[in-house]
């Protein structure tokens, strides 16, 4: 079977760059910084080339060469880079695409960092960040201009699980001749933004590309010119590079995420549907729940999989929501998700507490807020332990 007919989840177990001359069954993993030349000639000639062959490890690596094809196969992509961390995947797509003078419009729903980095960093270098509350289409489109060179939607977005409409948002990018780039990191294998209409995809791979909780790692996904010529000299020269052991330990974890994805998403609307019926939640969220306002286009765009997140709004606030928190004994109290661990959070003073309150406040970042991530330990372990938490 030829490799352009494989299936993604095939890929996500044999892509890669093949075995070395020991035919090694497991991916080799390459700590090296430098690879040597034949000859003065050929390193040369390898530095010449506009995306290096293996010369050096800020370059190119072939452990985090076999981690980007596959996760360019889960994408459905060209192309895929990697990098340090899904933050330094965020900083290169916006250093690659944009000069002062440009205008970005970023979902105000995104992750604390992401609305710090565009909003707080980019405006020095004169690009001007728009962030655009709710998940209106018409908003971003009203927003939108002939400056505007990059939309940045997350969907479902970090913790308030707002959803974009992905197709509405890429039909918008284009009309104005800009880029629509998803971040993609809370249903990967489950939604395809590149299928949707959009030109770029960035991932946390920190969550559940490596599934873990062990690396940190950032991807783009996109079309090969746009990568290779906007977003890869910024790479090249930056050098936010993924590590090769990094890069390992996500591509290992990668042949599992059709797996996991789906356990994540099925504990996760177990613990969802539990914690509807408990009287100390005002309400819940979580994509797959028929009461999430955008549920329908959720579905469709995460090919039914509701992903592991779960957003609990408790009656009450902080005090209500620490105690709770502070009850749980299966659930690691922790920033991170996507991990087999499950974790809980409370945003307004952590991941999101650097954001404006008022913001917070627009965004239903509130005080009662506290969001679970749900992972492979049994639902109803799960379940028992926040049953137990909430007296
Ligand atoms: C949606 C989203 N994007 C990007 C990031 C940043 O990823 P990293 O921590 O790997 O830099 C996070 C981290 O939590 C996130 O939740």
């Amino acid at each position: 079977m030829k490799n352009d007919k494989r299936k993604p989840a095939t890929e996500l177990v044999r892509a890669g760059v093949g075995a070395t001359p020991f035919r090694e069954h497991s991916e080799a993993l390459f700590l090296t910084s430098s690879f040597t030349f034949a000859s003065a000639e050929d390193a040369a000639e390898k530095f010449a080339q506009p995306m290096a062959d293996y010369v050096y490890s800020r370059f190119s690596n072939p452990t985090v060469t076999t981690l980007a094809r596959k996760v360019a196969a889960l994408e459905e992509a060209e192309l895929a880079l990697a990098t340090a961390s899904g933050m330094s995947a965020i900083l290169s797509l916006v250093m690659g695409l944009c000069k002062a003078g440009d205008h970005v419009l970023c979902g105000a729903s995104a992750f604390g960092a992401t609305l710090q980095l565009l909003g707080g960093v980019f405006p020095k270098f004169g690009v001007d960040v728009e962030l655009i509350p709710g998940a209106e289409p018409e908003e971003w489109r009203r927003a939108a201009r002939a400056e505007t060179v990059l939309l940045l939607a997350e969907s479902p977005s970090n913790p308030a699980l707002e959803i974009a409409d992905i197709a509405a948002l890429a039909e918008i990018a284009h009309s104005r001749g800009a880029l629509l780039a998803v971040d993609n990191c809370f249903c990967p294998f489950g939604q395809k933004p590149l299928t949707l209409g959009a030109d770029i995809v960035v991932h946390s791979a920190t969550k559940y590309l490596d599934g873990q909780g062990r690396v940190l790692g950032g991807i783009i996904a996109g079309g090969e010119e746009v990568l290779r010529d906007r977003i890869y000299p910024f790479l090249r020269c930056g050098g936010p590079a993924m590590s090769p052991f990094n890069a390992w330990v996500v591509g290992k974890g990668l042949e599992t995420l059709p797996l996991r994805i789906r356990a994540h998403s099925d504990a996760a609307m177990q613990v969802a549907e539990a914690m509807q019926k408990c009287e100390k939640m005002e309400s819940v969220l979580h994509t797959a729940l028929p009461s999430h306002p955008r549920h329908a286009l959720a579905m469709r765009q995460q090919n039914g999989l509701g992903g592991g997140i779960v957003s609990l709004y408790l009656r009450g606030g902080r005090k209500e929501a620490w105690e709770f928190i502070n009850a749980l004994r299966l659930f690691s109290v922790t920033a991170n998700f996507g991990d087999a661990k499950s974790t809980v959070s409370h945003p307004a003073t952590t991941t999101h507490s650097k954001v404006e309150e008022s913001l917070r406040a627009k965004l239903g970042i509130s005080e009662n807020l506290v969001r679970l991530s749900v992972g492979l330990e049994s639902p109803e372990d799960l379940i028992g332990d926040l049953c137990g938490a909430l007296g």
